[in-house]
């Protein structure tokens, strides 16, 4: 927990960029007229090439391989052989893994075929939001400078940030300290300090923050039904800025 060794930095590293790859190859295969469990067992599939284990499978007794959120679910969607991605739909694949004892956890929305405007809009907004919050970390700085930035970018463009979940520490355990929320007040919060390792991954809603749970118990859905994105990377802390872990390059 906390300040990460060099040779954990590594291992989480190699993770994280493994995590990415395979969000990326998932991204691109899914299609209209699949189920998101065909696009759960193809990440099944790359996991088993790579040699990696899902870090979400029994993670709190989560049912899933990675989750998939589609539409009015925020995030925590359990694959299931029911649901069909059809075009329009915005679809937010959360995938984590674990390498060597160390996970590595990433998310990204795409939209199916085409999309609305205002359904683009959210997905640019969120996407930039992450990167907006990324930019603030460094050594010394707090979670709510992190909140902060996502907050105001959020709100000036008239979308709202789910409050219920925060991004987290990440290291040999999925979760760790510090929690880090897509909100705050600058100079509060955890002060982060060179080689801690964190995800931040804003939820933001197209209409109001308020959110429901599906009676499966896991999937997260806005009250109002209407769309929800979610981007996430795995950042390291460092003296004059940060890593972004989960990136191919
Ligand atoms: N990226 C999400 C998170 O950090 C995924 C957790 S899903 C779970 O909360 F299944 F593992 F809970
Ligand atoms: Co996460």
């Amino acid at each position: 927990m906390g300040i990460k060794r060099p040779d954990e930095v590594e291992k989480i590293r190699i993770a994280c960029k493994l995590s990415k790859k395979i969000l990326i190859q998932v991204s691109e295969f899914l299609k209209e007229g699949m189920t998101t469990l065909d696009i759960s067992e193809f990440a099944g599939t790359l996991m088993e090439k790579e040699h990696v284990k899902s870090a979400f499978l029994g993670y709190g007794g989560y049912p899933g391989l990675i989750c998939i959120s589609v539409n009015e679910e925020v995030v925590h969607g359990i694959p299931s052989k029911n649901k069909y991605i059809k075009e329009g739909d915005l679809v937010s694949i959360d995938l984590g893994i674990i390498k060597d004892g160390y996970m590595g956890d990433c998310a990204l929305t795409v939209g199916v075929g085409q999309i609305s405007t205002e359904v683009r809009r959210l997905i640019e907004v969120t996407e930039k939001s992450l990167d907006r919050g990324i930019s603030k970390v460094k050594d010394g700085c707090r979670t709510g400078d992190i909140g902060w930035e996502i907050e105001t970018f959020v709100e000036k463009h008239n979308f709202s940030v789910v409050r219920e979940f925060a991004g987290h520490g990440i290291g040999k355990n999925l979760h760790e300290e510090p929690e880090i929320p897509n909100f705050g007040i600058p100079h509060t919060g955890f002060k982060l300090k060179e080689n801690m390792v964190i995800a931040i991954e804003p939820m933001i809603n197209m209409g109001k923050p308020d959110l429901k749970i599906l009676p499966d118990g896991w999937t997260v859905i806005t009250a109002d039904g209407l769309p929800s994105a979610h981007f996430e990377n795995t950042v390291l802390v460092k003296k004059n800025g940060f890593e972004i872990l989960t990136s191919v390059n």
